[in-house]
Parts: structure tokens; sequence; C-alpha cells
């Protein structure tokens, strides 16, 4: 590699030609700021800035002690990978399809007025129901939005807001898509520990006074764990953030409509950038691709910017069906019917457990239970693929993926009685084989 240049531009841009003719390579090391900048005859702080804007521009990473990197295109797990062959799927993270509403017999129903451009970015009768949904939980003035899901939600208010290398606090464990969202966008993650209470106070203040520009936090349901806020705990992060009045507060309130627990708020009224999340994907189906967002005024603006151009553009389409489902009484009852499903089909799996003497310490809300053992997850997932279950090893909703956690995470959206009380049985004699070879 031969970098030349004498100013940061220059420097900066002789790596982006060698990054594009493939002389340097994903992942390959830059050399130390101090012997370019003694090669090429320049000040330090001129290769430096070079090395900064090539993060920012998303070519560089930094790795700490391991200095500036080549950045590869990051390899990231996520959902909806259960079983091969014939194990029996305890990892998708899926709602149960038989659990979703029939999508295509409301297509024709209602007004669908083929929208052509210049439409109002938000189906009216949509963001109407919408706001008197938010207005029972949210008391600052707000105003309602659509994305194409929670994921796109998130992604859209981090980048309304935030710059690349900003560091954005996000439960740990943590959902997968928002670990991807912060690396394909090249934020930054303070992990903040959850217990079944939620985000920990203590990691949550640590992770603000480190520098977070935005808090991600699910306030029930949480994936992997299950756990959500209770009014306490709320509370206290509520407290907490209030010191903090400029950083973006983001609820991702994804399981709402099925959940079993009440939504506790912890944006404060002070803090100026908020939204609360609400994906439609786990009680009208994934494919809609469909969430609604109640946020400050400012926020909505930036948001309502990008909505009708482009790809970004929400369909009226799956406005229009959303609002149809949404406001038919048949299919709330079915969402009563999938709050109460979940709810036993999860409590099935930690009663079996705990017969087996396996303790989960909450009561699970959503479609996974999380269960943390004393020998490494990565073995029992491997141990228990072996004989034909699939679960998620833990260490994948860490998030930073090396660290080792001796934790599994079930997912029992679709579980039977007989299904539970045989895999508790295979979990306890695949843990006490790991425990026997001390892994
Ligand atoms: C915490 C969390 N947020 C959001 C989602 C759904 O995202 P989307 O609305 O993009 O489908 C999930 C799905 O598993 C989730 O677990």
């Amino acid at each position: 590699m031969t970098i030349s240049g004498t100013t940061a531009a220059e420097i900066a841009g002789s790596v982006r030609d060698q990054v594009s003719s493939g002389e340097l390579a994903p992942r390959a090391v830059l050399p130390p700021v101090r012997t370019l900048a003694a090669e090429l005859g320049v000040n330090r702080n001129t290769v430096a800035l070079a090395y900064r804007r090539l993060v920012e521009a998303g070519v560089a990473e930094t790795r700490g002690r391991g200095g500036t990197v080549i950045a590869a295109v990051p390899q990231l797990a996520r959902e909806g990978v259960g079983a091969g062959g014939a194990s029996t799927d305890l990892a998708s993270g899926n709602p149960d399809p038989e659990l979703l509403p029939d999508i295509l017999a409301v297509v024709r129903r209602g007004r669908y007025r083929r929208p052509l451009y210049g439409v109002p970015a938000v189906d009216p009768g949509l963001a109407e129901w919408a706001s008197a949904d938010f207005a029972e939980d949210i008391e600052q003035p707000f105003r309602t939005l659509v994305a194409h899901g929670a994921v796109d939600a998130t992604e859209r208010l981090l980048n309304a807001h935030l710059a690349r290398g900003d560091l954005v606090a996000i439960e740990d464990p943590c959902f997968l898509a928002s670990i991807g969202t912060l690396r394909l966008n090249g934020y930054r993650s303070v992990p903040v520990r959850v217990d079944g209470a939620g985000m920990r106070p203590d990691a949550l203040r640590a992770a603000l006074e480190d520098g977070a520009r935005a808090v991600v936090c699910t306030p029930r349901a949480h994936n992997p764990t299950g756990a959500s806020l209770t009014e306490e705990r709320a509370a206290d992060l509520r407290a907490i953030l209030a010191g903090h009045p400029q950083v973006l507060v983001i609820e991702d309130d994804h399981f709402s409509a099925v959940s079993a627990r009440p939504y506790h708020r912890i944006t404060p009224p002070t803090t100026a950038r908020w939204a609360l999340v609400r994906s439609l994907s786990k009680f009208l189906g994934p494919d809609l691709r469909l969430a609604l967002l109640a946020a400050d005024p400012e926020t909505t603006a930036r948001l309502e910017a990008r909505l009708s151009a482009g790809t970004t553009w929400v369909s009226h389409l799956l406005q229009h069906i959303s609002r149809e489902l949404l406001l038919d009484p048949a299919v709330h009852e079915l969402h009563e019917r999938a709050r109460e499903t979940y709810t036993h089909r999860s409590g099935l799996l930690v009663g079996q457990l705990h017969a087996q003497g396996i303790e989960v310490p909450h009561r699970p809300d959503g479609l996974n239970v999380w269960v943390e053992l004393d020998v490494d997850g990565r073995s029992v997932a491997d141990a228990l693929g072996q004989r034909g279950w699939a679960v998620r090893p833990g260490h994948v909703f860490v998030p930073d993926g090396s660290a080792h956690r001796g934790a599994v995470r079930v997912t029992t959206s679709t579980i039977t009685e007989p299904q539970a009380e045989a895999f508790a049985a295979e979990l306890t004699s695949v843990v006490a084989d790991l425990r026997a070879a001390g892994a």
C-alpha cells in the first residue's frame, strides 16, 4: 500500500482510491498515524483528520488499540433464522401465523382511491386511529407518522439526529436488528444491561455519562429476555433521562397490542427529541412493513420531509390495509386471543423448566423465553441442535458479539405442552452433560 498526499483530503482520497481498486482489502490495517505522518512529512493531526474522515464516511473503522482498519460489510445475525432439517424450530422469534389476521380479506374493504404523487404522506384514517391510541400514553405535544416497521423507524430517527460515530445506548442483551442498524449506519453502541424489570438505571446513567446521544429502549416484551418495565423502573429511568434533555429517546414498543403488560413511559417531558414507535408486525404481520410512530414536532417534520420521496414513501395500500384491520372488532378479538395464547405458551415452558429445577426469574412477555445458564450458551445451542431442537445462543444478542453469554433464547410463540415438557428435559440433560465435561 502506498498512501500519498499532503493534506487530509488528499490522504483520505488516496486511501479511498486504493479501496476502490482492491489494493486495500476489507480489514486491512492502515499504518499508525505517527508512521504515516513521518513517511509523508506531514503533521500527525493531518493524518488523524484524514483517518477521521474515512471513519465518518464508513470507509474505515477504529478498533481502539487495533488501529484503523478498512471497513468490511458487517456480518449481521437476524431474526427468522430457525431450524434446518428435522429440528423443532424454537429459534425463529416469529409470531404464530395462526394468530395474524387475513390481510388479503380486507384489501377491497373501505376506500382506497388510487393515490398519486402529492397525496399526504399518512393515510388520514390511520393517522386518526394512531393519534387517539398514542394520546392515551403521551402528554407532550406530538404528531404521528408511519415507517416501514420499527427497525426502519429507528433508523430514520437516528439518521435524522445523529452523525456516524455517535454513541447510542442500547439494551444488553438486545434485539438483533437494533444491533444491526447501529453497525450498518456507523453508530457506536453503548450496552445497557437489562434485568427482569428492563434497562438497569445504573447502566443507563453510565451510558449517558459516557456520551450516548440517543437511547433505544423496549418498554415491554423485551427481545430476547421478555422483560417489561415496571412502573417504578420506568420512573427511575425517566428521572435519569431528565438530566440529559438533549439525548434522543426512542421507545420501541414493538409488542404493544398483544402485550400482557401495561406501557410505562420513560421519556421525560423535558426531552426535546423523542419518539414512541409501535410496530404492527407482531399483531398484523411482519410483511406489512408498517410501524406507527409519535414524535415531537421537530422530529416528525424531519422525517416527513423524506416520507414522500423515492423508496422512503410508505405505500398507501399498506396504510389502507392497516387502517381497515385496526378498525375491525374481529381483529381486536384476535389480538385478545393472541395475548392470552402467547402468555400461556411462554408460561408452559417456564413451568416445565421450573419442574426441572431451571428457574426463569421473571414472567416473560412476548414471543421468547430467555434461559440463563451456568454453561456456555453456544455449546448448549449446538448440543440441542444435534438433538433436534433449534434455539438461539445468547451471545448473538450481545452488542459486542464476542462476549460470552451463558444463556439461550427459546421462541415459544407456537410451542405445545408436550414440546415444552420434552424440551425442558433435553435442556436439563444437555446442561448436565456440559457441566460434567467442564464446559
Ligand atoms: C424489539 C423489537 N422491535 C421491533 C421488532 C419488529 O420490527 P419491525 O417492525 O421492523 O418488523 C421486533 C421483532 O422481533 C423486536 O423484537
